[in-house]
């Protein structure tokens, strides 16, 4: 059986502690959306792992770990990551395939991106990681300055590339700001030509490559990157990433089809978390006595990438149930559940107020999701730690009470609630 673990908030879900708690069933695992914008820590034994553009589920050996056509890649990261988890004892180079379609992020992407969030106002301001990869999806729709994978094995056609889109990249950057950095074609083509030779043998058509392990019997696991409610087309735009972070990011982003999946596991956090900019209607903005700030202090929210600190909020069933539609999920995982103990109350929000409409769907665009009032839900809360917990009748009678109410508030079963960071600490809901 094929499946897919996408998360169903703004990212952060800890979807890489059920890819890896899958990973024991598939043998390849896939990345299709993002680049090194994602973080993701998947903790083994103790062991902390700690992987951005590379697949989560790489860290269990044995797996072929695929970087789909879909991802933007920045060589110089990527090699960073391999060496980094080839130090820490795990071998990777072996068995990691790139697509020769994936596009490349330059470190022009970079500079634009910087100079577009440095002009915006605050409240415009998306936010982003810094990591190009706005631009570098731009380029890659908008075709005449992009560059693939496939170009960087091509000497003489990626001196051509970059003799082309160089003059033009320092020209815009200029226009965008007279003190920008200038690039020279001649050093980024000595450099790219490098990590092309790095990546020749890793190289590879994936698509094809995917399609005949499937026809060999072979089980694929599919990672989608960030969380659904930074969508381009789902989440709450403007203030999203620039790829489909959705199950729809799966079809375009690897050349797979969706229906040969038998399980898709959408991931979502015991509460809500959002990093950067946009609204977020059950934002606990409590200060620093308050609930929110317990949360990430308990919670280390704490972005992976930027280490910026993570707005933290109540339960919204309201965006979650939306997420759970728009990616067909049949099962969910509840994650982080013990951040919660020692809370008298919980609050989950069920439906939104937008003046005098309610409102059950997620809606379209940010400014229309700041006009959003959460209307909650409250339950009791429970005292005891639960870390401990193996089973689920192990768990506090409130806190059982706390994940049915999610389940069916969203309309999804649950079926994994994780109480810690360890592979032990994940419970399976009876
Ligand atoms: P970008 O993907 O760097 O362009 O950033 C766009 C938005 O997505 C910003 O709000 C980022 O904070 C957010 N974002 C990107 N990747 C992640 C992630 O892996 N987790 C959480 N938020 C992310």
């Amino acid at each position: 059986m094929h499946s897919c673990v996408v998360g169903l908030q703004w990212g952060d879900e800890a979807k890489g502690k059920i890819v890896d708690l899958l990973g024991g069933d598939h043998d390849i695992v896939v990345r299709f959306n993002g680049g090194a914008n994602a973080g993701h820590t998947v903790v083994v034994e103790g062991k902390a792992y700690k992987l951005s553009l590379l697949p989560t589920g790489l860290v269990r050996g044995g797996v072929t770990a695929v970087i789909g056509n879909g991802v933007v890649i920045y060589p110089p990261r990527m090699a960073e990551e391999v060496e980094g988890l080839e130090r820490g004892g795990l071998k990777v180079l072996d068995r990691l395939k790139v697509s020769d379609r994936a596009h490349v992020i330059l470190p022009y992407h970079q500079e634009e991106e910087r100079l577009r969030e440095a002009a915006a106002s605050l409240a415009d301001r998306i936010g982003t990681t810094g990591r190009g990869i706005g631009p570098c999806y731009a380029d890659k729709v908008g075709r005449h300055l992009a560059v693939r994978v496939a170009d960087l094995l091509d000497v003489d056609r990626l001196a051509s590339r970059l003799g082309e889109i160089v003059p033009r990249k320092n020209a815009m950057l200029a226009s965008m700001d007279p003190s920008a950095r200038r690039f020279s074609v001649d050093e980024l083509v000595a450099e790219y030509r490098a990590h092309g030779d790095y990546l020749r043998p890793l190289a590879t058509d994936t698509v094809e490559y995917l399609h005949a392990q499937a026809a060999q019997g072979k089980r694929i696991l599919f990672e989608a990157a960030q969380g659904s409610l930074l969508d381009i087309d789902h989440g709450s735009y403007p203030f999203v990433t620039s790829s489909n972070s959705t199950i729809a990011g799966l079809t375009s982003g690897s050349g797979f089809p969706a229906r040969s999946l038998g399980r898709v596991i959408g991931v979502v956090k015991a509460y809500t978390t959002r990093v950067g900019g946009g609204p977020f209607p059950t934002e606990l903005d409590d200060g620093p006595e308050g609930i929110g700030e317990r949360i990430r202090r308990i919670g280390r929210e704490y972005g992976t990438v930027t280490g910026r600190p993570r707005r933290c909020g109540w339960f919204d069933a309201v965006a979650t149930r939306t997420t759970a539609r728009v990616n067909g999920v049949n099962s969910v995982a509840l994650m982080l559940l013990d951040v919660l103990s020692g809370l008298d109350e919980l609050k989950i929000a069920t439906s939104y107020r937008e003046g005098d409409r309610r409102r059950d769907w997620f809606p379209a665009d940010a400014a229309t999701l700041a006009k959003c009032l959460p209307s909650y839900e409250s339950m009791p809360g429970w005292r005891e730690d639960i870390t401990g917990c193996r089973k689920w009748n192990d768990l506090p009678a409130n806190a059982r009470a706390y994940v049915r109410r999610i389940s069916a508030i969203m309309g999804v079963p649950i079926h994994h609630v994780s109480v810690g960071p360890d592979r032990a600490q994940t419970l399976l809901v009876e």
